[in-house]
């Protein structure tokens, strides 16, 4: 397989969503309004993980394209969590993209302690072939769950994927103190926001 061929019609997306996605962030900046988007960032899925989860999950490598849904993968990072769902709207009226799937790991927290939106989307790109439409995996996600799931794939890094028990305990107890962080900040930020309503008028 030659990989470089194979990869660049994801590199092509991710960089065309990195430029759509800052691009809104962008314009709410011209409107001075809050942005709902803190950053993006994107990448392609390097080879050897590629690989090594298509052993993992028993996924013929000439299967990917449909099988393997990360290979392009977006991080939209927020402020406050009502932001992720304002991302997720914008998102989904797009005309430039079509969502497959929606997993909400936020209201529906996975057993690691792990919270953040996903959204599965099919993105049509102009190749030297054609258009190709092209899976890609947008995570949605404030700053606090971004932070712990950065520490936490480290970690899993560290220990092959076999965090100890106690460990995940903790990890766990993290998760949720950064949700609490979350939640205590939207709850100053909304506040504030009265306060300020009732002195203008
Ligand atoms: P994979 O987890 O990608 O094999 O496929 P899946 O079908 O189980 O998708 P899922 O929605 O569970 O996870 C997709 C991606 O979300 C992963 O590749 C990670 O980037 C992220 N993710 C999911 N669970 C965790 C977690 O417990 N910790 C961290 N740090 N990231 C996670
Ligand atoms: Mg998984």
């Amino acid at each position: 397989m030659n990989w470089q061929v194979k990869l660049a019609p994801y590199s092509q997306v991710v960089a065309e969503l990195k430029v759509k996605l800052r691009g809104m962030r962008a314009q709410f900046e011209y409107e001075s309004s809050h942005s709902p988007i803190e950053f993006v960032t994107g990448r392609v899925k390097p080879v050897d993980s590629i690989i090594r989860k298509a052993e993992k999950k028993k996924i013929p490598l000439d299967q990917i394209d449909e099988q393997m849904q990360d290979i392009a993968g977006l991080r939209v990072v927020c402020q406050f969590v009502d932001d992720i769902y304002t991302v997720v709207d914008m998102i989904r009226s797009r005309e430039d993209l079509s969502i497959i799937e929606e997993k909400d790991y936020i209201t529906n927290k996975k057993e690691s302690g792990y919270r953040s939106y996903h959204m599965i989307i099919n993105y049509p790109v102009e190749t030297i072939h054609g258009m190709k439409k092209v899976i890609a995996e947008i995570q949605i996600r404030t700053l606090a769950m971004n932070f712990w799931a950065t520490n936490e794939h480290s970690l899993n890094y560290k220990y092959e994927g076999a965090i100890p028990s106690e460990i995940q305990t903790r990890l766990k107890k993290a998760a949720e103190a950064a949700f609490k962080l979350d939640e205590e900040m939207s709850k100053i930020k909304n506040e504030v926001q009265e306060a300020q309503r009732y002195f203008h008028h």
